[in-house]
């Protein structure tokens, strides 16, 4: 199965994947709206930003001059990017009323927003910034050109992870339910019709496709002829045909232009997705009629592909599956750490003494492993979290740390409320690796065993590695520090049965520190 790990995430500069691509959908621009009573400082901000591009991108500004305006341009434009957000319009809290009716009624957690306020003593309620999620806050003295265009940069990354982070939640959740029928149903072909169906609609294609191979489920004399495996709409009789016997000219051609070079083919009006199953054996999966597909659009693509290659090769599937859902995972966790500038070996350090405390705790080894696999994504949610406060190579404002502090919240929302035990869990460590057991910690307070064992672990294991290694904000600490400090909290910002048991594991520590060591040329990198 090597292989065909390879292929399910394809880079999207993948040399297999041949483009055909209408401009339309990669200048589309990223929408920032202005929000504000005073006309000029609608004038000044599109002044001050105007032929600024972003990742290719341009920005189209949209305007509203009241609160109410803001509400109703919002719902007309839910994939806003940021908002440049007045406080004082109509009534002294037009602003904040907007940010509630985005957050809370229209559901709108991606759209970064920024607060404006006029007066420089008249600040937000703090409860606001911390409960929906704003980016930043300035007051407009302090909005000079350059700090508009860092406010911006920042604001069009934080939303650009994300929409990466949606897609693939999306895409994750799809290959999780496709994959439960696999066991349901009794034929590779409604199988296969089931994967179509759920890939043409997941994508809003038209519901005309067909899968046809050559491998072992289309045994023929002739080793290379290919058969129509299943279909959908206008395809649906055509399973167990032929292909020369079933289908004209053109989509032969196409076809046989895909097996030939192995490469996708993105047309105007239709897709032509080429795969290898177990043995080699090539298959293509064709859909009629499309639209413009991002990206992500074909990431997913590659994905169900893998996930019907999968069932060809027919082994053992829940193992398979399981891998799959856990690469995704695995690159979710990636993403959160290019932001950072922390190393891989951070979170894979944590998630070695996760192991090793839940283990030591009495957790079967299921739940330990569970637990490993989830603790790389507890800080998943400082993606939300804007450059200059994240990598600011000092001691956070208190301020600053307040919006520091949402990082948990956002984690909890990116992963809560799939079917996945294993995003579950990622939910849980990420929304609870900062309460502490005296109930001082962040972000509801929880006390004692309130808090579930996989935070109560994640905070020891996150909070050592955290204090013996170096960050952009402090040296690293020595080792005899850093287990004073742990010893010193205990059933302070640590549970004590638990700190007994990880301090009684010094050896074991020390190794996992060692085998792990962060080795200065692989800072950064991503791990793959
Ligand atoms: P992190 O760097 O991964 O640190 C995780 C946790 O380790 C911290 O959670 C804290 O409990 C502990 N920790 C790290 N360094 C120290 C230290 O020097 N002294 C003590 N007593 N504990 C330490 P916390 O405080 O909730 O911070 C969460 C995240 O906020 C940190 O994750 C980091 O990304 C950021 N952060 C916190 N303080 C600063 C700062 O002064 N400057 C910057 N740039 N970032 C900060
Ligand atoms: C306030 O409204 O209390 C100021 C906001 C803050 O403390 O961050
Ligand atoms: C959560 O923190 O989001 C869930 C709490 C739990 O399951 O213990
Ligand atoms: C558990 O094993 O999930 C409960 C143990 C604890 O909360 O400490
Ligand atoms: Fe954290
Ligand atoms: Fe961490």
């Amino acid at each position: 199965m090597a292989d065909d790990d390879a292929l399910l995430f394809a880079e999207e500069d993948d040399p297999a994947t041949q483009v055909v691509r209408s401009k339309e959908k990669f200048s589309k621009p990223w929408k920032v709206m202005i929000v504000d009573d005073e006309p000029e400082v609608h004038t000044i901000t599109r002044l001050a930003l105007s032929g600024f591009r972003f990742e290719d991108r341009d920005l189209e500004f949209l305007s509203a001059y009241s609160g109410e305006k803001a509400k109703a341009l919002l719902a007309e434009h839910p994939d806003t990017a940021l908002v440049f957000l007045d406080v004082v319009m109509e009534t002294e809290n037009a602003g904040l009323d907007v940010v509630r009716h985005v957050r809370n009624t229209l559901g709108n957690t991606m759209t970064r927003i920024i607060l404006r306020t006029g007066q420089p003593g008249q600040a937000p309620e703090r409860q606001v910034i911390l409960e929906y999620d704003i980016n930043d806050y300035k007051t407009k003295t302090e909005f000079t050109s350059r700090k508009l265009f860092t406010s911006v940069v920042a604001g069009l990354r934080a939303y650009a992870d994300l929409e990466i982070i949606e897609q693939n939640r999306n895409g994750l959740e799809q290959i999780i339910s496709a994959s439960a029928s696999i066991f349901k149903v009794q034929s590779m072909e409604r199988f296969v019709q089931g994967v179509l169906t759920q890939l043409v609609s997941l994508l809003k294609l038209s519901s005309n496709a067909f899968c046809c191979g050559s491998g072992r489920f289309a045994r023929d004399n002739g080793a290379d002829r290919l058969r129509i495996l299943a279909g959908i709409g206008g395809y649906t009789d055509y399973s167990g045909r032929l292909i020369e016997e079933a289908l004209p000219q053109n989509i032969l051609d196409d076809i046989h232009a895909a097996t030939a070079s192995g490469k996708d083919i993105f047309a105007d009006d239709h897709i032509v997705l080429f795969f290898l199953s177990g043995g080699g054996a090539g298959n293509v999966i064709y859909v009629d009629g499309t639209r413009d597909l991002s990206v992500f659009d074909k990431d997913l693509l590659r994905i169900f592909c893998s996930n019907v290659a999968i069932a060809f090769d027919n082994i053992t599937l829940a193992t398979e599956l399981e891998r799959t859902q856990k690469e995704v995972v695995e690159r979710i966790g990636a993403l959160a750490e290019t932001r950072s500038e922390e190393t891989g070996n951070h979170v894979r350090r944590v998630a070695e003494y996760c192991y090793m405390l839940a283990r030591a705790a009495g957790l079967d080894e299921n739940e330990a492993q569970t637990l490993k696999e989830a603790a790389p994504m507890h800080d998943i949610g400082k993606v939300g979290i804007p450059d200059s406060i994240l990598n600011k190579p000092e001691k956070l404002t208190r301020e600053e740390f307040e919006v520091m502090k949402d990082h948990s919240s956002i984690g909890r929302r990116l992963l809560s409320g799939s079917s996945s035990r294993l995003l579950d869990v990622s939910a849980i460590i990420a929304h609870e690796h900062h309460e502490r057991y005296d109930g001082k910690g962040y972000p509801r307070g929880l006390k004692g065993k309130e808090i579930n064992i996989f935070g109560r672990i994640t905070a020891i294991a996150d909070v050592f590695d955290a204090l013996g290694s170096p960050r952009c904000y402090k040296p690293e600490w020595s080792i005899d520090e850093v287990f004073a400090y742990m010893e010193e909290q205990r059933g302070k910002q640590f549970d004590p049965d638990l700190i007994d048991l990880f301090l009684a594991r010094k050896e074991e520590i020390m190794e996992i520190r060692e085998s792990f060591k962060d080795h200065p040329a692989t800072r950064g990198e991503l791990e793959n």
